[in-house]
């Protein structure tokens, strides 16, 4: 499965959205989260997303945020279409530390 990670914190441009096949993002305030067991591995969405915030969970290290992809889009709304991203988006493209400030 693919994963979302902290990178999209705040950052939640929503291009991911748009590509993937099977509609498997799930949307929080701050950020999306794809559910791994829909998720079918096409890898499409990776390359869309500006704040590079898509890994593969085969990466070392993603563990942490394949556990709450799983237990987020269990609870989040789905989500199909994009809509525009924050309008500080950009501000926090990039910055470290984002989960324990800004996640909600
Ligand atoms: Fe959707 Fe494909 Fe991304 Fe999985 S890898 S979330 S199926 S676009
Ligand atoms: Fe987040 Fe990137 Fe999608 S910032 S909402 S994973 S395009």
């Amino acid at each position: 499965t693919y994963v979302v990670t902290d990178a999209c914190i705040r950052c939640k441009y929503m291009d991911c959205v748009e590509v993937c096949p099977v509609d498997c993002f799930y949307e929080g305030d701050n950020m999306l989260v794809i559910n791994p067991s829909e998720c079918i591995d096409c890898g499409v969405c990776e390359p869309e997303c500006p704040a590079e915030a898509i890994l593969p969970d085969t990466e070392a290290g993603q563990e942490q945020w394949l556990e709450l992809n799983a237990t987020f889009s269990a609870q989040w709304p789905n989500i199909t279409r994009a809509r525009p991203a924050p309008a500080d988006a950009d501000s926090f493209k990039g910055v470290e530390g984002k989960y324990d400030k800004y996640f909600s």
